[in-house]
């Protein structure tokens, strides 16, 4: 007990002003052949009914000289380094990684702003939506297919709840609020009960546009679109409608784009025809109207829908639609520039 004492005293005495002395310190207290280790393993020989007690002793000085050895250290290592002025101010700090748009975002945003440029303001509403919404009130037949389980997500136990096929919905709850003139653009998710593969997948991003004044025409549906196309795909862009079919629109197109992978020579992107289809879009039906509490007789108006992945496909020439959804990071980054900009 008296050799414990004794160290413990010149532990208490030691003063450590330098690296040299430091290693003095290691010497004397902390090495196999130092006292205090020589005390450790005297603890075995010490006789049973004191054996507790030294043990404790003993351990309790062995800590304390290996915490005074680190403070120290880190103490004169932090001296030497400012003595010698080690410290680079000018290197450059560690990078710190931010964050970036996802391209599907950065995607919805460029297509509203170049829409809210001419006049359109940007609405959204619920992905889970009612039937109504959704395709009463568009004018779908009781019967028509999209309604069917197979394409819609519908909510168990509550068949007039589902998840918004399209973002034509917001056309109606667009109209249902508000009388013409209405000059809306609806970004959102829309969801279909398909099988993934890199064309298609059961969550995807449409963005719907809606014009309702008096005498609208299709003339001037078919100069918006191209205002559109072109500031999206540049200039030189051209655009062809093709007579088609949707139950809210009558008459009906599908716009395609000219191919801007081949400038419309033809290749795989556009099948070889030089074309590539990006909307769908015609005048409102008047039934929809009249649903939505619009007079007929007085106003019209055209509408529109596209389809964000495809149009980010063709923007940024990917050719798998799953990677929208994946979000590896590799894939990802890529996309820091563009939505920096
Ligand atoms: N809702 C259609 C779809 O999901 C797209 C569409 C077509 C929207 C024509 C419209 C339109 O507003 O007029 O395929």
């Amino acid at each position: 007990m008296s050799n414990i004492d004794k160290i413990k005293a010149e532990l208490e005495q030691f003063g450590i002003d330098s690296l040299e002395n430091l290693e003095q310190f290691r010497l004397k207290f902390l090495t196999k052949k130092s006292e205090l280790q020589e005390l450790l393993s005297e603890i075995k020989n010490v006789a049973p009914e004191e054996r507790k007690n030294f043990g404790q002793q003993v351990n309790e000085l062995k800590q304390k000289a290996q915490q005074m050895y680190e403070e120290f250290k880190t103490k004169m290592e932090f001296q030497a380094v400012k003595a010698n002025n080690i410290i680079d101010a000018t290197r450059p700090s560690t990078a710190i990684s931010t964050g970036s748009m996802h391209p599907i975002s950065i995607m919805m945003n460029e297509v509203c702003e170049i829409f809210e440029k001419i006049g359109f303001s940007t609405v959204s509403g619920p992905d889970v939506e009612d039937d109504w919404h959704v395709f009463t009130a568009l004018n779908f037949p009781e019967e028509h297919p999209a309604r069917d389980m197979q394409d819609t997500f519908f909510v168990e136990l509550h068949p007039d709840i589902l998840l918004r096929t399209h973002t034509s919905s917001l056309q109606v709850r667009t109209m249902e609020k508000q009388q013409p003139p209405i000059r809306v653009i609806c970004p959102g998710r829309v969801f279909r009960n398909e099988a993934i593969t890199s064309r298609a997948h059961c969550i995807f991003h449409q963005v719907e546009g809606l014009y309702i004044a008096e005498n609208v025409s299709f003339a001037e549906m078919k100069q918006t679109l191209l205002y559109f196309a072109r500031q999206m795909f540049g200039e030189e862009t051209k655009i062809r409608l093709r007579p088609s079919y949707f139950p809210f629109t009558e008459p009906s197109a599908e716009m395609d784009i000219s191919c801007n992978i081949c400038g419309g020579k033809g290749c795989a992107l556009c099948k070889h025809t030089g074309w590539v289809e990006i909307l769908g879009c015609g005048m409102v039906d008047p039934n929809v109207l009249e649903n939505c509490g619009i007079d007929s007789t007085k106003y019209s108006g055209f509408a529109f829908g596209l389809g964000i992945e495809r149009m980010t496909m063709l923007k940024y020439r990917t050719n798998d639609i799953r990677l929208y959804f994946e979000n590896d990071v590799r894939f990802l980054q890529q996309f820091k520039a563009a939505g920096d900009l």
